[in-house]
């Protein structure tokens, strides 16, 4: 009798054991602010990136930053690494690269920031767009720039940069602010004066003839199809989302002006039952600052302001859990689950900067993000 209590006990015993090894096989922790090893054990090096998921698979793409010690600078653009799980990351090499033909804008020693790629099902080619600084010229070109390629991981054939929509008007910009003569000059910068000229697209129109500024950026494809362009403009002060052609290579021409004024940078988009929502950052450099975000009916009607997302201390929502937003990510067969992905800069050495990635929770139908050291996706509906 007592052996058979014995081997009933030990049978429990193992099932448990055997259980709880199941459960942590099957979780998939996700360590906000921690180190983020690939499948090498080298930290992920795709910063102000996005994700696509194409083929079961989700491709993760973002600018590719030296390491302090690396002092070849040819390595440096835009990384890509796939994963099945959004856990373990495989480094799939480079989808963009700078070069050493000077006469290329994308000659090593410019900038390229905040990566996107979108798969364009009428041409079957991916498309990817990015923030284009040129080579000694700090952050004044503002350029988007755009690559294409027949498959995911590239690499990429380099197309063009430029300042959108030269020469046209936003289709929210009144005929009495499209004829206003009030210049920079005139005005004091940071006055309430200047703020009401910039609000009512003084650097619009100053930029007018030569092409819109076009800095801070993202990419959204809307349920129909189309897909939008949507960047920090007229001197980080107002966001613009431009419409882009059948072929995602460039723009229409239609473009809206997004919450005029407010200064708002690092913009991440997503849809949830119709209405579009919009994470942005204030405009402070590398440092850290209230996140905000908005709603809207429609990408080319007025959004609304919904306020700081961050729930948790003073200064966590004063700095958005020390982060910057930069991509939504709606997790493949998880209907509820959109991940707020954010970028913790580490200016000194911008390639150890880190991974924030939280739940989107909501609020009263507004989004909201909270704080947990760790997080397993596969909790998550
Ligand atoms: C803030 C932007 O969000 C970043 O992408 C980068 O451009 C830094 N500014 C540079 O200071």
């Amino acid at each position: 009798m007592k052996t058979q209590i014995k081997r009933a006990a030990i049978t429990i015993l193992a099932s448990f054991f055997c259980l709880h090894v199941y459960c942590q096989k099957e979780s998939l922790i996700i360590k906000p602010g921690a180190t983020w090893p690939d499948t090498e054990g080298n930290h992920i090096n795709v910063h102000g990136g996005g994700i696509i998921f194409y083929h079961n698979t989700y491709y993760w793409f973002g600018e590719y930053r030296l390491p302090r010690n690396d002092m070849d600078r040819s390595h440096y653009g835009v990384g890509c690494y796939s994963s099945k799980d959004l856990v373990k990351w495989k480094n799939e090499g480079f989808a963009l690269q700078v070069t050493d033909d000077t006469t290329s804008l994308l000659v090593r020693g410019c900038v390229i920031e905040r990566p996107k790629v979108i798969y364009n099902k009428k041409t079957g080619k991916f498309v990817m767009w990015f923030h284009h600084e040129l080579k000694g010229q700090g952050y004044r070109a503002a350029l988007t720039g755009v690559a294409v390629s027949n498959t995911i991981t590239g690499p990429y054939k380099y197309i063009r940069s430029l300042r959108p929509n030269a020469g046209i008007w936003p289709v929210n910009f009144t005929e009495e602010q499209k004829n206003a003569t009030v210049k920079a000059s005139d005005l004091k910068s940071g006055s309430d004066e200047w703020k009401k000229a910039v609000k009512d697209g003084l650097f619009l129109r100053r930029d007018f003839a030569g092409g819109q500024m076009a800095r801070d950026m993202n990419l959204f494809v809307d349920s129909d199809g189309k897909a939008y362009h949507i960047f920090s403009s007229e001197e980080n002060q107002t966001l613009h989302i431009a419409e882009l052609t059948d072929d995602y290579l460039n723009f229409t021409g239609r473009y809206f002006r997004v919450l005029p004024g407010d200064s708002n940078e690092a913009p991440a988009i997503f849809k949830k039952n119709g209405k579009y929502f919009l994470f942005t950052s204030g405009t402070t450099g590398w440092k850290p600052n209230p996140g905000r975000v908005a709603v809207s009916d429609g990408l080319f009607k007025d959004w609304t302001p919904l306020g700081n997302p961050s729930r948790g201390t003073e200064n966590e929502n004063k700095t958005t859990f020390g982060s910057q937003s930069t991509y939504v990510l709606p997790v493949e067969g998880k209907k509820d689950l959109l991940i707020f992905m954010a970028d913790r800069w580490i200016p000194e050495n911008l390639a150890d900067s880190r991974y924030i990635w939280l739940p989107v929770e909501w609020e009263n139908g507004t989004p909201i993000i909270k704080w947990y050291p760790e997080w397993d996706i596969t909790r998550l509906k």
